[in-house]
């Protein structure tokens, strides 16, 4: 399967799309100009340098989409809408992983605080607007690029997957689970989101307060699937 990471030049986008091209996978890093995917491809064979890449390339968000099977959304929560208006005809009964969050950071407020969208959460925002063919599943709101981007080491985090279509959300854990030390927990329908994705303001604000950039979250006492 190939994954398209939208707005994967940012971040957390990059983040993944580093995890998952050393997982073997085969990676698209999307942008809204080629040029800058590009770009992005460039900065993680500098960084990976004794790996093969062929796996990894770099376009257009909208021809990402096309051709990749699983998208998924890494841009601003503000980007959110305009980004998915590009991709919404490609996207149509594909699995749409989106990963952003409502930071008050995104209209003039703090990064540990968060707003709520009318729909509930993004990721549900995300299923209104793209509508009811795509299989949207919502992943990696825990995780920060910061460990992401520490490739060398395993991530001491579990990522919480909540999603309406149990089959697009088995198939998205399967996948994130290829990242070392990551667990996936069900966290169960989308409307989930609405918690997960607050927990986001509350590490970064545990972040801020402890001085790191790698807090995380472990659920414990759960059963092994
Ligand atoms: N950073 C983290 O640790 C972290 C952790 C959990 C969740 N998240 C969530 O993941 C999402 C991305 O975070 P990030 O830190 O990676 O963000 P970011 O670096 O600020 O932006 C990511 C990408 O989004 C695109 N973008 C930015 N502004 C845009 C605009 N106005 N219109 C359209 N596209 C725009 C850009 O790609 P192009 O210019 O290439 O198009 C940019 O490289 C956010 O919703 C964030 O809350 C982040």
């Amino acid at each position: 399967m190939t994954i398209a990471v939208l707005g994967g030049t940012g971040d957390q986008g990059l983040g993944i799309a580093l995890r998952f091209v050393q997982a073997g996978e085969e990676v698209i890093i999307g942008s809204r100009k080629a040029e800058k995917a590009e770009n992005a491809v460039e900065e993680l064979k500098n960084l990976l340098e004794d790996q093969d890449l062929s796996n990894l390339s770099g376009l257009s968000n909208e021809d990402a989409a096309e051709k990749a099977d699983i998208l998924i959304l890494t841009v601003p929560i503000l980007a959110q809408k305009p980004t998915l208006d590009t991709v919404k005809e490609a996207a149509k009964g594909k699995i749409f992983v989106d990963a952003t969050v409502p930071l008050q950071s995104n209209i003039g407020g703090t990064p540990f605080s968060y707003f709520t969208v009318w729909e509930g959460s993004a990721a549900e925002r995300t299923a209104a607007i793209l509508g009811g063919d795509v299989k949207v599943v919502s992943a990696f709101n825990n995780i920060s690029s910061s460990s992401l981007m520490r490739h060398k080491e395993a991530i001491d985090c579990d990522c919480l997957v909540s999603g309406d279509d149990k089959e697009a959300k088995t198939t998205v854990m399967e996948l994130i689970e290829k990242i070392p030390g990551v667990k996936c927990v069900d966290a169960g329908p989308l409307e989930q989101a609405r918690t997960v994705e607050r927990i986001t303001a509350l590490l970064i604000g545990l972040n801020i307060r402890y001085k790191t950039h790698y807090g995380g979250l472990r659920i414990t006492g759960l059963p092994d699937k």
